[in-house]
C-alpha cells in the first residue's frame, strides 16, 4: 500500500501529537459542559477513537453514517445513511470530520443538526482542512493540519473504501487513482 502513495504528508507520531494539542484544547474549552461528540462514519473513525479518548470529561460518543465523495470526486450531495441519534437537544455537539473540503458535508450535517434538534452548543472539529481557492459552505472551530489540494488517503481517509486503516496519511499517486478496480 505504501507504494500506491506519492508522499506521506503526516506521520503516526506527529498526528497523535496534533491529536494530543487538540484534545487538550477541547478540554479546556468543555470545562463543567454536558459534550456530545458526534463522529461522521467511516472517515473519522479512527480520528475520533483517538481524539475522544484524550478527552477526560463525562461525554456522550455518537456516530452518523454520510456520504458525499465517489471516488476522489465530491458529487455535491450529502446523503444521510440513518436518521439523526436521539437525545441531542440541549447538549453541547461536537461534530467530528476527517477532512474538510468543500464543506459542504460538514454544513449539510450541521444544518440538519440545527434544524432538527436543539442544541445547547454546535462546534466542528476535522484532522485536516484542504487549501482550497474557492470559498468553503462552513469552517471549523478545531483544525488539526491544513494540507495541500490533493487526494489524500489513510488514518480513516478512503479511495473506494481503501486505505483507511493506514496509520499515517499521504497523498496517492496518479497511477493508484487511474488502475482499474
Ligand atoms: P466536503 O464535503 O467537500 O468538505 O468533503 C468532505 C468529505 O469528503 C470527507 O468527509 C471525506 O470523506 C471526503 N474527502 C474529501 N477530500 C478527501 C480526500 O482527499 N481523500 C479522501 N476523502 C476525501
Ligand atoms: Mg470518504
Amino acid at each position: 500500500m505504501l507504494a500506491d502513495l506519492q508522499t506521506i504528508l503526516h506521520h503516526e507520531e506527529a498526528i497523535q501529537t496534533r491529536i494530543a494539542e487538540l484534545a487538550q484544547q477541547i478540554t479546556r474549552d468543555y470545562q463543567g459542559r454536558e459534550l456530545t461528540a458526534i463522529a461522521l462514519l467511516n472517515g473519522s473513525l479512527l480520528f475520533a477513537a483517538d481524539l475522544l479518548r484524550r478527552i477526560p470529561l463525562p461525554l456522550h460518543i455518537d456516530a452518523l453514517r454520510v456520504s458525499s465523495y465517489h471516488g476522489d470526486r465530491s458529487t455535491g450531495r450529502v446523503h444521510f445513511h440513518h436518521p439523526l441519534p436521539p437525545a441531542l437537544a440541549g447538549r453541547h455537539l461536537l461534530l467530528i470530520d476527517d477532512i474538510l473540503d468543500t464543506g459542504t458535508t460538514l454544513a449539510a450535517v450541521r444544518e440538519r443538526l440545527l434544524q432538527e434538534t436543539t442544541p445547547a452548543s454546535l462546534r466542528t472539529c476535522v484532522l485536516l482542512r484542504k487549501n482550497i481557492h474557492h470559498p468553503r459552505y462552513v469552517e471549523a472551530d478545531y483544525i488539526g493540519f491544513d494540507i495541500p489540494d490533493a487526494f489524500v488517503v489513510g488514518y480513516g481517509l478512503d479511495y473506494h473504501e481503501n486505505y483507511r486503516n493506514l496509520p499515517y496519511i499521504g497523498v496517492l499517486t496518479e497511477e493508484a487513482i487511474h488502475r482499474p478496480m
